[in-house]
């Protein structure tokens, strides 16, 4: 026995590292980055600005910010060959399975600048990252609808570049969507960062150990897969769909979560740290009105969704689990309106919450007090036997 006592699945209970990034009081419904309220950024901010001050503890002078857009659009290109790395791929990959695995390949193009020491290779993979991360992901999209892959319009702004080069193609102009970007922009605002949630922790854990940045980005998006955690955006909207089609409507289906029907959970509900409503799907939840509005899109899920939570929050069963909508429960709702695939919506989470993971692998990269992630156990199998001799 390793002299343990208490065990702490998950680590409930447990703090793996010190973090000045981003507070959450989950009891409060409180959620701030670098000591920002997310209501004020999500209102107030861009997305960039968001990721510097993730990255570097303080908002962006103007210049700050222009440079770091600047640098971002001239760091959109892919090498040529890694593009042929998709064709590799069947068109069912899920788009998740492709940006972990594409990320891997593309830090072998970098190989002799991938030094987690280095503060200079640190800058230009943070910026390749950021730049790169969302054209894999519309090349995901694009292998999945069969069509062919665009190149990055640097004259465009951050989401302006990722809508194009996803609803863009070759036969068509493409005609921005101003709506449709701010939309975007907010959302990526509210899924930056989020402490030490499992995708960043695994981010952590796996750069703990030294590995360059892209291997650890590449284990935070397989972790963020889930459907327990980053996953769960895609399983709402499957299960709202399911809802619909069953024809037993939502009290039906809330009755088989709480007879807890073959492991049925209620999609976008609950939260590891949230005991009261997740701040950021009150924002999310707010705007959907108004975002199908403006993109003259009405669907019955949104108000399946608001049915479905109205009847929950009334039942004793979640209140007593302080179960609330998180993050997850209303985006699938926005990105289906914007036109992504339900399998794109986790991959648009994970566009989001590069900033944080990027902003973490740094901080821990910097702590002198880091050590590489190494969780006991408590031991319960055989004690010591003898093998016997044939
Ligand atoms: C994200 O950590 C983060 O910060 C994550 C995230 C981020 O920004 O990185 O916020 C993003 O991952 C949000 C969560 C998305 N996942 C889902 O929506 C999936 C559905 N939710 C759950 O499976 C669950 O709520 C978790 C995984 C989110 C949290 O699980 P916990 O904290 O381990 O809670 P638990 O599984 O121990 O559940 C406690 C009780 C149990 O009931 P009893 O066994 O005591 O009777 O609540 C029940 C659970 O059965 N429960 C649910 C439920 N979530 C918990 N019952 C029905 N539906 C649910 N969604």
């Amino acid at each position: 026995q390793s002299g343990l006592t208490a065990l702490d699945y998950g680590f409930v209970n447990t703090s793996a590292t010190k973090s000045a990034i981003t507070y959450i009081d989950g009891d409060k419904g409180i959620l701030r980055y670098r000591g920002y309220p997310i209501e004020q950024l999500a209102e107030n901010s861009t997305y960039l600005e968001v990721a510097w001050l993730l990255i570097y503890g303080e908002l962006p002078t103007a210049d700050q910010l222009a440079n770091f857009d600047e640098n971002i659009r001239r760091h959109t290109l892919l090498h040529e060959d890694l593009k042929r790395f998709f064709s590799a791929l069947p068109h069912t990959a899920h788009p998740m399975s492709v940006l972990s695995s594409a990320l891997s390949a593309l830090s072998t193009y970098y190989e002799g600048s991938l030094d987690p020491n280095d503060p200079d290779m640190v800058e230009i993979n943070t910026v390749r990252l950021l730049a790169k991360l969302p054209v894999i992901a519309a090349y995901a999209h694009k292998k999945s609808i069969g069509q062919a892959f665009l190149y990055p319009d640097n004259s465009l702004s951050f989401v302006d570049n990722f809508l194009k080069l996803n609803f863009g193609n070759m036969a068509e102009k493409y005609d921005i969507d101003p709506v449709l970007g701010r939309a975007l922009d907010q959302l990526l605002i509210l899924h930056a960062d989020h402490e030490q949630n499992a995708s960043t922790s695994t981010v952590r854990l796996v750069g703990s150990t030294g590995a360059n940045m892209f291997a650890s980005v590449s284990a935070g998006v397989n972790a963020l897969s889930g459907p327990l955690h980053g996953g769960a955006n895609e399983a709402v909207l499957d299960m709202l769909g399911q809802i619909r089609e069953s024809g037993g409507g939502v009290k039906q289906f809330v009755d088989r979560v709480k007879n807890k029907d073959a492991g049925v959970r209620l999609m976008g509900f609950g939260h590891r740290v949230y005991k009261n409503y997740d701040p950021r799907a009150m924002i999310v939840k707010n705007s959907a009105d108004k975002v199908l509005e403006a993109l003259g899109v009405t669907d019955p899920l949104l108000d399946l969704a608001k049915e479905l939570e109205q009847i929950a929050l009334s039942d004793d069963y979640f209140i007593e689990r302080k179960l609330y909508p998180n993050v997850d429960f209303y985006t699938g709702v926005i990105y289906k309106a914007m036109g992504f695939p339900t399998r794109m919506f986790t991959v648009l989470f994970a566009i989001g919450r590069l900033p944080g993971w990027i902003a973490h692998w740094r901080e821990m990269q910097t702590d002198p007090q880091t050590k590489i992630g190494r969780p006991q156990q408590l031991y319960i199998g055989s004690p010591e036997r003898q093998l016997r001799k044939p």
